[in-house]
């Protein structure tokens, strides 16, 4: 697969940028939020060692199969969050899209900025035509942001995926195509 070139991504009122190793502090808060470990578990993040692997990881687009973004605040460079685009196929012209908002920084629209950013960007610079997001049935915060974004509800898939709880969770498949309409935000 051909690697991806960094970039910095204009979203709203905040910037997506690749990850920094400086931000392991916020990105260790933000790992350990009780919210994330259950939707977004990353077991293998428990200090600032581990949180600064898990961003070199992200900030690590050489394969070509993802794009991850840390999403910032442009002028505290305060991080706000995280959005990526993985599983990215070109052939198939296909990528999934996950994202977690610091406790710090929610109910202000990140997520939802966040995520019709790096759409545009992944339609645009990556040429895809299809992204997808799953969410468990048990986040309906997920589903608003997924719905502001301009994803369509395509369907439930039974039992698809564990969450950190530990236990099998039914998730809603959204999807949006490079030709849907563009959300107004
Ligand atoms: C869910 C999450 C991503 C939302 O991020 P956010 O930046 O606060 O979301 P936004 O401010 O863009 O909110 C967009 C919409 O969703 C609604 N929303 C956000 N969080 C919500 C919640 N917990 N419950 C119900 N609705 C919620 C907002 O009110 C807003 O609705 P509106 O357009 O009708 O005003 C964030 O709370 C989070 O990271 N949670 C923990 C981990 C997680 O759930 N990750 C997603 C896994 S798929």
């Amino acid at each position: 697969m051909t690697a991806i070139a960094h970039e910095d991504v204009p979203a709203g009122r905040w910037l997506l940028r690749p990850p920094r190793p400086a931000e392991a502090a916020e990105a260790l808060a933000m790992l350990t939020d009780r919210d994330v470990v259950q939707w977004n578990p990353a077991p293998a993040v428990v200090d600032e060692a581990s949180a600064r692997a898990w961003l070199e990881r992200g900030r690590d687009w050489s394969s070509g199969g993802h794009a991850t973004f840390s999403v910032v605040d442009p002028v505290s460079s305060r991080m706000l969050g995280n959005v990526s685009v993985h599983r990215i196929d070109r052939e198939q012209a296909f990528a999934a899209l996950g994202y977690r908002v610091a406790p710090w920084a929610r109910r202000q629209g990140v997520a939802t900025a966040a995520l019709a950013a790096v759409s545009g960007w992944s339609f645009d610079r990556l040429g895809l035509a299809r992204l997808e997001i799953c969410h468990a049935v048990d986040n309906p915060g997920s589903c608003r942001v997924a719905e502001r974004a301009g994803f369509r509800l395509e369907g439930t898939l039974r039992q698809s995926f564990v969450y950190g709880d530990g236990h099998r969770h039914d998730e809603h498949l959204h999807g949006r195509l490079r030709t849907d309409p563009v959300p107004l935000l």
